[in-house]
């Protein structure tokens, strides 16, 4: 999937709360080493080089596009342009982070115990997933690829949601962890201008299908879909569109 930071950073606002949210919630200790995972166009992993001037932060992401946008927000982070499901540091972090990233990857079971092992014992994993999979939002986004003529190019992307329940987490985390703090937070998020929730996901979960649309159909595609979630999301008196939008955080100190 190519990402677009200009569309990604529309929102920038409201995708940077959650960000901030985490952040604060990382206790106070030694922190020498942070590796931010999928760190994206930087502007998050420039706030965890403010909170640890003297640490070493690399910030992991695989698309090129938000490599450059990263290394143009961030000169002082360590870039690599890397897979996170084949990152096999040669070291380990005492600070784990991770931004809104996770979710597209697979097999969480599998995963997040293989990204703890990349902590330092003692050391923190934080982690922040979108849990807005059930919303209209994304729903409309399958309803959509699945009644039109572009189906059998886009019905493979149609999958169950990448995010698990907080108690999922807990079940697989809370062995290898001596501190764990799961918790999910709904943000109502107040948007302005044009079919604004249309806009915010084509800054990340539609961008897949529209990858794989061209010319016409492509856009047929975006509008098919903006007047479903037009639809589903109406502005109010005041012309504002209200998009509850909900998130799953956890933070867990590794044993040791
Ligand atoms: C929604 S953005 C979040 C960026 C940043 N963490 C933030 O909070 O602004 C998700 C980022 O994860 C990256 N990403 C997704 N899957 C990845 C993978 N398998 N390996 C490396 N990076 C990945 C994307 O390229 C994208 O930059």
């Amino acid at each position: 999937m190519v990402w677009n930071p200009q569309q990604y950073l529309k929102f920038s606002g409201h995708r940077l709360r959650p960000a901030i949210d985490l952040l604060m919630r990382i206790p106070d200790f030694l922190v020498r080493s942070v590796a931010d995972l999928g760190a994206g166009a930087g502007n998050v992993t420039k706030l965890l080089k403010e909170r640890w001037p003297d640490a070493v932060v690399v910030g992991v992401e695989g698309s090129s596009e938000m490599v450059a946008a990263g290394r143009q927000a961030a000169p002082a982070v360590e870039w690599l342009q890397q897979d996170l499901g084949s990152w096999q540091p040669p070291q380990k972090y005492d600070v784990v982070y991770s931004n809104a990233a996770l979710h597209w990857l697979p097999d969480h079971a599998r995963l997040l115990p293989s990204i703890l092992e990349k902590v330092e014992p003692g050391g923190i994993l934080a982690v922040q997933m979108p849990r807005n999979f059930a919303a209209p939002s994304h729903l409309l986004i399958a309803e959509t690829a699945l009644n039109g003529p572009w189906r059998s190019r886009l019905e493979h992307l149609v999958m169950p949601p990448p995010v698990h329940e907080p108690a999922f987490y807990h079940a697989v985390l809370a062995p290898l962890s001596k501190n764990i703090d799961i918790w999910e937070t709904e943000y109502l998020q107040i948007l302005e201008g044009e079919n604004p929730v249309k806009e915010w996901t084509k800054g990340t979960w539609l961008t897949r299908y529209l990858d794989i649309l061209q010319g016409e159909e492509k856009a047929a595609f975006e509008t098919a879909y903006g007047e479903r979630v037009a639809k589903a999301y109406p502005r109010n008196p005041a012309g504002q569109t209200l998009f509850p939008f909900r998130r799953l955080f956890m933070v867990v100190q590794r044993k040791g």
